[in-house]
């Protein structure tokens, strides 16, 4: 019921529509306020919360889709999967609340990452596929890492890219040790495809590591061009806090809400004083060792150097799960290392010597969580067992994988039990966004 003495400086309208949170703040309005783009399209939460802010005698209106619920806000009512949140009519300053009924909560059913569980849950508490120089898919090349290019990979649930950067005639591109032994074309490009990807996928968070691969350092500034260019800035998120620990990490949800849904990482280079939105990975997150040649895949902490394990408890981490072979080309020098195809099934698999499974499972002993990110080559080489990576993870996260894997195809929705979705959100105020009309 809106209380319409108290009209806005701030209007608040907590309406529970599942677990939604309304909050509208802003000086006196007249007219309804408006869905103006910002809003994800296809929005199907059962959950939402923003904040708008109103100027003074200007129309707008916001429509929330969401799962069946009601919703009261103006003293109207309205049910069905299509709700009219119907804001301020005033022209006064002043505050305002309006409370709903409170309802019985729908479940959530709408994916986090794939899973309806992930959207409640940190995204310091997930474990994702990570694709190992994502962008390496150059059929008949040694050096390639993977079948299939990034929009494939996405698709198919990887939510980590990795790739490592080389800065040659000014511009940056994704190669393999050298441009000359495998180029997969510009930095931007690639990051372009991310970018429509996410755009096209509202209830995704997307992780990007960068390689910072030389010569030398890139410097920082080389990256802002891409990321702006792709349209990867507007998702890019911005941590409240350097560093972050692992119990300051937002849920997948908050995420969601904010939008900032693709996180930006760099091994090497970054400076989060000067761009807050290219994370510094070893002071927030550390690996195991890379590129390995044996297939013991020991848990240990590699990079950051000499980093004590009480440190490295209360941070990220991502497991190096990618066998190398070393080769000689000749007519050059030195011996390079390639991905070892010929044992990748039994390193990709669920469970064996050198498996993925089995990797997972150490590290979760060790440190008593499991690892982030489990980096893999060519993923969908998985033997018999078609997306056991996918599997090893979801094992991990409590949660049943059931996709089709892999490369185009078609996926199924994952099982699992539903869960109410951003309860934090029923219970708090909180101001997501704040918009001038
Ligand atoms: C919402 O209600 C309509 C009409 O009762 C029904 O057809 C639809 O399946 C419901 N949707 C959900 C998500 O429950
Ligand atoms: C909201 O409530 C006010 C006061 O009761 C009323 O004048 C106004 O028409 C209502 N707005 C809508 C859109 O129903
Ligand atoms: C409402 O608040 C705005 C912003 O603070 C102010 O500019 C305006 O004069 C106020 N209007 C009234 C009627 O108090
Ligand atoms: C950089 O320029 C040189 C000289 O034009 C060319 O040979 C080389 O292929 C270019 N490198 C890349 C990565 O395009
Ligand atoms: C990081 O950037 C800030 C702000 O530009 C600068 O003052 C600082 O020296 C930089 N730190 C390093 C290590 O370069
Ligand atoms: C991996 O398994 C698939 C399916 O059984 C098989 O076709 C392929 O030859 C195997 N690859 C290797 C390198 O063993
Ligand atoms: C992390 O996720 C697991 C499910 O995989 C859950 O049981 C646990 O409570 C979560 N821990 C935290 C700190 O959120
Ligand atoms: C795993 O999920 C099941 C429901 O699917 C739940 O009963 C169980 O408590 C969960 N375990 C953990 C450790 O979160």
């Amino acid at each position: 019921m809106l209380l319409r003495k108290l009209w806005p400086a701030v209007l608040a309208t907590r309406t529970i529509f599942g677990q939604s949170v309304i909050v509208i703040t802003g000086t006196a309005a007249t007219g309804t306020l408006s869905g103006d783009g910002v809003l994800p399209t296809g929005l199907t939460y059962a959950s939402f919360s923003t904040t708008r802010t109103i100027s003074q005698n200007t129309a707008s209106s916001l429509t929330l889709s969401g799962s069946n619920g009601t919703a009261t806000t103006n003293g109207t009512t309205s049910t069905g999967s299509l709700i009219n949140l119907v804001g301020a009519t005033s022209t006064t300053n002043g505050t305002a609340t309006t409370t709903a009924s409170q309802n019985a909560r729908p479940t959530n059913t709408q994916a986090c990452n794939n899973y309806v569980e992930f959207c409640d849950r940190s995204y310091a508490n997930i474990t994702e596929i990570a694709a190992h120089n994502s962008p390496f898919a150059v059929k008949r090349n040694a050096f390639s890492n993977q079948d299939y290019g990034v929009v494939d990979q996405l698709n198919d649930g990887i939510r980590m890219i990795q790739g490592q950067t080389h800065l040659e005639n000014n511009t940056l591109f994704y190669c393999h040790t050298n441009c000359n032994l495998l180029n997969a074309g510009t930095v931007e490009a690639e990051f372009k495809k991310i970018a429509d990807w996410v755009a096209a996928h509202p209830f995704d968070v997307v992780t990007l590591l960068i390689g910072n691969a030389g010569p030398g350092l890139i410097p920082l500034n080389d990256y802002i061009g891409p990321i702006t260019n792709s349209g990867l800035l507007r998702y890019a998120y911005r941590p409240p806090k350097i560093p972050m620990a692992l119990a300051d990490w937002p849920t997948l949800g908050e995420l969601i809400l904010r939008q900032k849904r693709v996180v930006i990482w760099m091994d090497y280079a970054a400076n989060q004083t000067a761009i807050d939105y290219i994370l510094d990975e070893f002071s927030q997150m550390w690996e195991t060792p890379y590129s390995p040649t044996n297939d013991a895949f020991p848990c240990n902490v590699d990079r950051p150097p000499g980093l004590a394990p009480r440190d490295a408890s209360n941070r990220l981490y991502l497991a190096n799960h990618n066998l190398n072979a070393q080769v000689s080309i000749p007519g050059m020098d030195s011996k390079f290392l390639i991905p070892n195809t010929a044992v990748i099934n039994q390193t990709n698999s669920v469970r064996g010597p050198g498996s993925l499974g089995l990797m997972a499972n150490n590290c979760e002993t060790q440190w008593n969580r499991a690892p982030n990110f489990l980096l893999v080559d060519y993923y969908n080489r998985d033997g018999t067992d078609p997306g056991a990576v996918f599997r090893v993870a979801a094992a991990h996260n409590n949660v049943t994988y059931n996709r089709k894997c892999c490369g185009s195809a078609v996926s199924v929705a994952s099982t699992g039990r539903p869960i109410p979705l951003m309860q934090m959100l029923a219970t708090s105020l909180i101001v997501l966004f704040v918009f001038t009309l």
